[in-house]
């Protein structure tokens, strides 16, 4: 009787959502340097509002090479865990595109540095900047079945383009790393998500490559396609509309891109006449943090609902926020979630804010020598430069392993 019971408990419907899951904690860390896109704008004899403007970007974090996807992500996960039970941690999930291995995952080396427990599945999942959005899909449905266990959503990337290249002004670096579970103290997902799959080639990486070769504008269409196909399908299936988001927080390649993708839901769904001030107020405080780092790939759209929770002067409690997540190739989904009462308490903006504003600005050569570093590849055993990295860094080659070490 009991069994049943409680099996009821724990069952969602499409209609009603009877535990609610969500994030109940987020951590972020971006790289200490950052290029101003005033400095890259003179070198490439652009104006620099090109890049201010017209793209929405001002600064781009850039790596040193003694940082790479497992210090930043383990980095953001140390932020994230400072108050969580960490021993009801059973699934550790890694997003990325910037896989440092074929084969490993890479959040075993996270795993290994934050201690966490072994009684735990670790594994890495790949889809442009989409996967994170995976894992924190699949997270809910774990949390669902045993809703005494947190899962910890890592995502963490670089975004390289090449030198001159078009997408050059829109690299970044950075990770995220969300504390999934039934105690939402942020925000609580609601059960509905429109999907949208197509096999396109806007944007991709061939193993043999380090940079990411693209069709800009090409990949701009795609997205805004995408976005159209998902909310299709979301409004299909949750029956919300337009008018029941008081905010909204897409992927965030550029900030513009979030301008158009705005536009372009609000055109979609008849509200193509709402004034344009009302449109820049749903999705402004979300863009904040990232027309700073740049693009972090798979934890942009995190690094969004980050900033529009951490900088809107407003409470949002209770309010119904709409996502939108892109990974080029392409996967859209949309999805949705509820702001949950108390949760500025949970966040961190004052160290936010005081590491965004002590980063170390880059000249135009340090951004270009620390782009231009390749690590050794014969097997030998090296010492990585040591830079500013937060409290872990990449510390050595050996033998073809990385070693990592914890600074402080
Ligand atoms: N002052 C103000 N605005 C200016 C300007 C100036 N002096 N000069 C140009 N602009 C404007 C242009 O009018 C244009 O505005 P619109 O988009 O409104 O037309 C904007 O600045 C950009 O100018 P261009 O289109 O000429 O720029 P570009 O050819 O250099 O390419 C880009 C822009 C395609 C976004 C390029 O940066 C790129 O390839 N980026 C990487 C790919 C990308 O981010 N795609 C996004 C969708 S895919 C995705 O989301 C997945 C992902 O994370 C990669």
């Amino acid at each position: 009787m009991l069994k049943t019971k409680q099996k009821d408990k724990y069952i969602h419907t499409e209609k009603e959502n009877y535990m609610q899951v969500g994030i109940e904690s987020i951590g972020f860390y971006t790289s200490r340097y950052f290029i101003d896109l005033k400095t890259l704008a003179k070198e490439r004899g652009e104006d620099y509002n090109k890049y201010y403007t017209g793209i929405g970007q001002e600064k781009m974090a850039v790596p040193p090479p003694d940082e790479d996807i497992v210090t930043m992500a383990a980095n953001a996960a140390h932020e994230a865990l400072q108050n969580a039970e960490v021993n009801a941690i059973d699934m550790v999930m890694f997003a990325t595109e910037s896989g440092i291995d074929q084969s490993k995952a890479a959040g075993i080396y996270v795993h290994s540095l934050l201690e966490l427990p072994q009684t735990c599945r670790v594994v890495e999942l790949k889809q442009a900047c989409y996967s994170a959005t995976a894992a924190l899909q699949m997270a809910y449905g774990h949390i669902h079945l045993h809703p005494e266990s947190k899962v910890l959503v890592l995502a963490s990337d670089i975004a390289r383009y090449g030198l001159g290249a078009a997408g050059e002004p829109t690299q970044g670096a950075g990770a995220i790393a969300l504390l999934v579970s039934a105690s939402p103290k942020l925000l609580a997902l609601d059960a509905h998500a429109g999907f949208y799959t197509d096999d396109v080639m806007d944007f991709w990486r061939p193993n043999y490559r380090d940079e990411a070769l693209v069709d800009g504008k090409y990949s701009v269409r795609i997205y805004l396609k995408a976005l159209a196909g998902a909310w299709e399908h979301y409004q299909g299936k949750s029956g919300l509309k337009f008018e029941d988001f008081q905010h909204f927080c897409y992927h965030l390649p550029f900030t513009r891109m979030a301008e158009k993708a705005h536009k372009q839901l609000a055109k979609i769904t008849g509200h193509r006449d709402m004034d344009e001030n009302v449109l820049a107020e749903h999705i402004r405080d979300s863009l904040i943090y990232n027309r700073i780092t740049g693009n972090l790939y798979a934890a942009s759209l995190y690094l969004g609902l980050l900033s529009l929770l951490e900088n809107s002067e407003k409470d949002l409690s209770g309010q119904r926020l709409g996502l939108f997540s892109y990974g080029s190739g392409c996967v859209g989904e949309f999805f949705s979630g509820v702001v949950q009462n108390g949760y500025r308490s949970y966040l961190m903006k004052d160290e936010h804010l005081k590491v965004l504003n002590s980063r170390i600005e880059l000249s135009y050569p340090e951004y270009a020598k620390f782009y231009s570093y390749t690590i050794p590849t014969d097997g030998g055993t090296y010492l990585l430069p040591k830079n500013e990295t937060g409290l872990f860094r990449f510390a050595a080659l050996e033998n073809h392993k990385r070693i990592y070490e914890r600074v402080q």
